[in-house]
């Protein structure tokens, strides 16, 4: 049964939805109509760009389209010093971060882009302070036996690795100070996981994650990924098993939340852009 309706009275024949889809949409005999409904992906597009609200999609609630608000529109110049400024975040302050903020968080994710619009990802929040810390004593063990292993003697390590050997270390003898190098003794934890053999789901749950960082920032709050645990969790399952990842998924990315602690006075540089031009 088809799913999308045209409304013949409303349509004004603009042409719109025929540019933003035209694999589904076509002018046939002086109407709009659609084919191959089974191909959508619910984008969206077709309904938010209509100027007569002539399309329905069975599929997809019509309340959800909000009109654009005026003051939706970031000036160049604000974003891209907004943008400058995101710092991750290593010392938190001990606040809780209000269940409706972290909610705020996962509800901004769902607006990034992803592949086919196939929105795969799922989301692991954690405020239990003890998970947390159990979840950084294993990363840090984890460390600190990749660490022993690596410096067998006689084993050559590439210098990238021998570059990170110190961090490994570290993780660990802070761990045995009672000290969290992991996640800093942050209140909160995101981790996002979805299918691992999915082509998109890596840069899908890496932008989603953009999207929660960004929000964080303009909510106050700091983030900092945390590659040390996704290296762990990935190669030591164990390590996560509350977590209960479905077997098929894989977790691609993992923030820290919480309020900064300090305040960053300055912008910071970095490097000259590598750019190839054609
Ligand atoms: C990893 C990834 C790959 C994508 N590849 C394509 C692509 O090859 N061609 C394309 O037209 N859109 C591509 N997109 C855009 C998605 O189709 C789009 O984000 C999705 O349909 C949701 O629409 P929106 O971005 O307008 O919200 C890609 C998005 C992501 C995140
Ligand atoms: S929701 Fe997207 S893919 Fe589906 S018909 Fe509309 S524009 Fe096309
Ligand atoms: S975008 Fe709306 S008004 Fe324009 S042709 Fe399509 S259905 Fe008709």
């Amino acid at each position: 049964m088809a799913k999308i309706t045209i409304d013949v009275h409303k349509c004004l024949l603009c042409g719109d939805c025929l540019k933003v889809c035209p694999t589904i949409f076509f002018l046939e005999e002086g109407q709009i109509i659609t084919k191959e409904e089974e191909h959508c992906t619910l984008c969206g597009h077709c309904l938010a760009i209509c100027p007569a609200e002539a399309i329905t999609h069975a599929d997809l609630p019509e309340g959800e389209f909000l009109p654009l608000r005026p003051d939706s529109q970031i000036s160049p110049e604000a974003l891209y010093f907004f943008l400058r400024s995101r710092r991750s975040c290593r010392n938190f302050r001990p606040q809780k971060v209000p269940q409706e903020v972290l909610e705020k968080l996962i509800d901004i994710a769902r607006y990034a882009p992803t592949g086919h619009n196939s929105q795969n990802f799922e989301f692991i929040v954690i405020q239990d302070k003890e998970l947390i810390q159990k979840l950084a004593e294993r990363t840090a063990i984890f460390f600190g036996n990749l660490y022993k292993m690596l410096s067998a003697p006689g084993l050559a390590i590439p210098p990238w690795l021998a570059a990170h050997m110190r961090g490994f270390r570290l993780n660990y003898e802070y761990y045995q100070q009672g000290k969290d190098r992991i996640f800093r003794n942050a209140p909160a934890l995101i981790i996002i996981h979805a299918p691992a053999a999915n082509v998109s789901s890596a840069q899908n749950c890496h932008l989603a994650m953009a999207h929660i960082m960004l929000q964080a920032q303009a909510m106050g709050l700091g983030t900092c990924i945390i590659g040390y645990f996704i290296t762990a969790a990935e190669r030591d399952p164990s390590l996560i098993k509350e977590l209960e990842i479905p077997k098929d998924h894989k977790i691609f990315t993992c923030c820290t939340v919480g309020y900064p602690a300090l305040v960053f006075k300055k912008l910071v540089p970095r490097n000259p852009p590598k750019v190839r031009w054609f």
